[in-house]
């Protein structure tokens, strides 16, 4: 059990790759905090989790509102006692279309909840996990974070600006025993493509782009995050791990 009695946190864990890690750390043995805005997903997440023999609590948050990210990692304190790791994982795809014609609210909605709510949710868990003697986190980039995509430009800054903050974390806390990591998936098969006509031509050229040709399943970037969060990534920091079935490598 790769993460026998630690407490995890999990933003946007009512569906998609939050909701396969949360699942994923919780049969690694950990203590699971599932953060999202669907109430009653949530809870049914954690109820069938608890289902399993594992350990978890729905806490409902809106990252894009501060005072509930504060009230995520306090509740967490208050039912465990601790925190240990977590996976900023909450996203939204953001609006595709050309820089020129982007809608400066629009614009600053996406940087808000891609960005910096990742910010607002590290001073918590960091504030608490130096309580907990260090802790490791892993913030949900892309491989948009490391490369471009036409259409994608504000997702694309989102996440690349997310890489940045990763690094900058982790070289801030790696004396504290906090680690910082990022994951950069590439396609999964989730509800945020939802928002894309699958005859569209931006996602005929992901499919077409991934050299294993074919998305992932949420589960296949749960376990490598399962393995940033576990102690057997005890020295890997500010790294971001491309989950991308080789998109990056051409
Ligand atoms: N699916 C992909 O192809 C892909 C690729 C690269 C990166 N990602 C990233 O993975 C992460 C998870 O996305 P996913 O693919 O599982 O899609 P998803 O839509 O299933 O999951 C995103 C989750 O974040 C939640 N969320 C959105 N705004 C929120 C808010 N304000 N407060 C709380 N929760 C909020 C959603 O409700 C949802 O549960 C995102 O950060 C996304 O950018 C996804």
């Amino acid at each position: 059990m790769l993460l026998r009695d630690k407490v995890i946190i999990v933003t946007g864990a009512t569906s998609g790759i939050g909701e396969a890690t949360a699942l994923e750390a919780a049969r690694q043995g950990a203590k699971v905090v599932l953060a999202g805005r669907r109430e009653e997903k949530g809870e049914a997440l954690a109820e069938r989790i608890r289902g399993e023999g594992g350990k978890a609590l729905f806490v409902r948050t809106d990252v894009s509102v501060p005072a509930d990210i504060e009230a995520l990692v306090a509740r967490t304190l208050q039912a465990f006692e601790r925190l240990d790791g977590a996976f900023n994982n909450a996203g939204i795809p953001g609006p595709l279309g050309s820089l020129a014609d982007l809608p400066l609210d629009e614009y600053r909605k996406l940087m808000t909840v891609n960005l910096d709510s990742v910010l607002l949710c590290m001073q918590h868990q960091i504030r608490a996990m130096r309580k907990s003697g260090g802790g490791a986190i892993v913030n949900c980039a892309s491989i948009l974070g490391m490369v471009g995509a036409q259409t994608f430009g504000a997702y694309s800054t989102a996440k690349h600006a997310l890489v940045g903050l990763t690094k900058a974390a982790a070289l801030d806390y790696a004396a504290e025993g906090i680690r910082v990591n990022a994951v950069l998936p590439g396609p999964v098969e989730t509800e945020i493509w939802s928002h894309v006509n699958q005859g569209d031509a931006v996602f005929a050229a992901f499919t077409s782009g991934v050299p294993m040709n074919r998305y992932a399943r949420p589960e296949e970037i749960g376990r490598p995050v399962v393995f940033l969060l576990s102690d057997w990534s005890s020295y890997v920091t500010g790294t971001s791990l491309a989950i991308d079935g080789g998109y990056m490598i051409r």
